[in-house]
């Protein structure tokens, strides 16, 4: 596919994708969905890529949905913008490899979704956040209500929802949203830091990690666990694990090749 408004560039086993709609201050289209969704598919299978930071160009992250398309759509039109948001944050959140949002700016509506839908989220700290949906006469439903509740709890979600009003990093860091607040001018260097710990870590092990996180919490404590185990016992199949147990004993740091 040729991407129009994302860019992916890839370095030493890391993947950067970055959202260049810079006009709409990286407004999610419909075209801009179906690009995710596409380029997460191919990133998930490409072997190069095993860390992923998800980032926008300007000063926005993403400001939400595009409201200018969306404006005028009818209920079964809008439905199948709404399908096509949510086949690419699915995408997204699936993806075997831990993805990283690096949010650089406005982090608003569909697109503090879409940053739920990451495994880490690092902030710069002149970010900010919302789901300004309320002032436009609707309700954020694309996992804003469902994902966030789960995240950050009820109370602070309805709060976010129910007046639409934005916060700053450091609010969004102490109600949970956040993994880290660094300077504006650091994002990069910092985001690439965390990538650059991830992929010390054997793969094998991490993807297995965060298809356990995912699908866990929706599960039963038993259920979840039984997962857990199953996985745990699939990584006695890799050199990874012998590897790093056998470093471990050795009193050196592990050498993984990620198989
Ligand atoms: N959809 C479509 N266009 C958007 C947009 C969105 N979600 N967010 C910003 N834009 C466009 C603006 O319309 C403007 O375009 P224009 O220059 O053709 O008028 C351009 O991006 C720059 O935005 P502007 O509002 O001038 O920047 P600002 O710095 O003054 O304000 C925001 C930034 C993010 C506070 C403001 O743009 C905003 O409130 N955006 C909507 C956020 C929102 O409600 N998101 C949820 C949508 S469901």
């Amino acid at each position: 596919m040729e991407y129009k408004s994302l860019l992916l560039t890839k370095e030493n086993g890391l993947g950067i994708v970055t959202i260049n709609r810079p006009d709409v201050l990286n407004a999610r289209n419909n075209e801009l969905s179906n690009e995710m969704y596409d380029m997460f598919t191919a990133i998930e299978n490409d072997p190069e890529i095993r860390v992923v930071i998800l980032t926008g160009t300007g000063k926005s992250f993403i400001a939400g949905a595009d409201i200018r398309e969306i404006m005028e759509l009818g209920s079964v039109q809008v439905e199948a913008f709404l399908i096509m948001a949510r086949r690419a944050r699915d995408r997204i959140y699936g993806c075997k490899q831990p993805v990283i949002a690096a949010i650089n700016g406005f982090c608003l509506g569909g697109g503090l979704e879409v940053a739920l839908c990451c495994d880490l989220r690092i902030a710069s700290e002149t970010a900010t956040f919302g789901l300004p949906e309320i002032n436009l006469g609707i309700i954020p439903a694309g996992g804003g209500i469902a994902r966030l509740v789960k995240l950050i709890g009820m109370a602070r979600a309805k709060e976010m929802i129910f007046t639409g009003d934005t916060c700053d990093s450091q609010a969004a860091l102490k109600m949970g949203f956040l993994n880290q607040v660094v300077p504006s001018g650091k994002l990069m260097d910092e985001a690439k830091a965390m990538a650059a710990r991830l992929l010390s870590k054997s793969s094998i092990a991490l993807n297995y990690a965060k298809k356990s996180c995912n699908s866990g919490v929706d599960m039963s404590l038993a259920a979840a666990t039984d997962m857990d185990e199953n996985y745990f016992c699939r990584c006695f199949a890799s050199e990874d694990q012998k590897e790093g147990m056998q470093a471990f004993v050795e009193k050196r740091k592990a050498n993984f090749k990620n198989r």
